[in-house]
């Protein structure tokens, strides 16, 4: 595994040919007391999973299936690791491929209509405070060899035309230093402006699916806390903080 050390981040790589999920392994380790920067990467997951309980397709030589483990993290809320990450991964894909990524609010990029990468941000706390946060990746690399499974065949996309190990690394590798960056010295206005600039979600009718019934509202914008402003048909507005939009293609 060829990641990036050099001297301001050492991560420690964790490699395996197959696994559950990355996420649920680096969790366990956190318990453990695994190191901050702490990085596993699977060739494929047999249980990958996704928000709200969702599973993550993970076939074999065809993604970037990662989890980080960051440490001393207690000014941020997994949320905003979930916000940095994407505007993280969308650099590194953008510098590799030279196409533009968007992101649909909160966790997901998407490039030509199709999501190609998600992320999933899980949190340990003590104290009422974040001990630990394991940030989840998966990135759509290339076309499985057989597709996409029926479910996920009209959403998926996916970046590449081809797969490598070498390009997996050399795109994990960029991550994990644009995130080192990007949390060490986090500067919220950048963050926010390139966050926004990518969204693909300003303007449009969503459905909103909270606690209660799902009702389709338009996006209004992006606050500076990252939560979704949307407009009701009975033109109240609300803030969303977290939850699930679908877009109304
Ligand atoms: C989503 O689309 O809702 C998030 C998907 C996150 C998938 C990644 S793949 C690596 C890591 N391990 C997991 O089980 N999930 C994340």
């Amino acid at each position: 595994m060829n990641i990036i050390s050099n001297k301001t981040i050492k991560p420690k790589i964790i490699h395996f040919e197959s696994i559950t999920s990355t996420n649920t392994y680096l969790m366990e380790q956190g318990k453990r007391g695994a190191d901050t920067w702490t990085v596993v990467i699977a060739d494929s997951q047999s249980g990958g999973r996704g928000r709200l309980g969702r599973s993550f397709e993970s076939q074999n030589n065809s993604g970037l299936y990662m989890s980080i483990l960051l440490r001393d993290v207690s000014g941020f809320e997994p949320s905003i690791l979930t916000v940095i990450a994407s505007v993280c991964i969308s650099r590194a894909i953008e510098e590799l491929t030279g196409l533009t990524m968007s992101i649909k609010w909160v966790n997901d990029i998407y490039y030509c209509g199709k999501k190609v990468c998600g992320i999933l941000t899980e949190g340990a706390f003590e104290n009422n405070s974040l001990s630990y946060a394991v940030i989840g990746i998966g990135v759509n690399i290339s076309v499985p060899e057989n597709g996409y499974s029926d479910s996920i065949k009209d959403i998926a996309g996916s970046v590449f035309d081809s797969y490598s190990t070498e390009l997996r690394d050399k795109l994990a590798s960029l991550i994990v230093q644009y995130l080192y960056e990007c949390t060490n010295n986090y500067d919220h206005g950048s963050i926010y402006s390139e966050y926004v600039k990518r969204s693909c979600i300003i303007g449009k009718i969503v459905e909103v699916y909270g606690n209660g019934e799902p009702y389709n509202a338009k996006v209004k914008d992006i606050m500076n806390d990252f939560s979704l402003k949307v407009v009701k048909s009975d033109g109240t507005e609300i803030a969303l903080k977290s939850g699930e939009v679908s877009l109304k293609m």
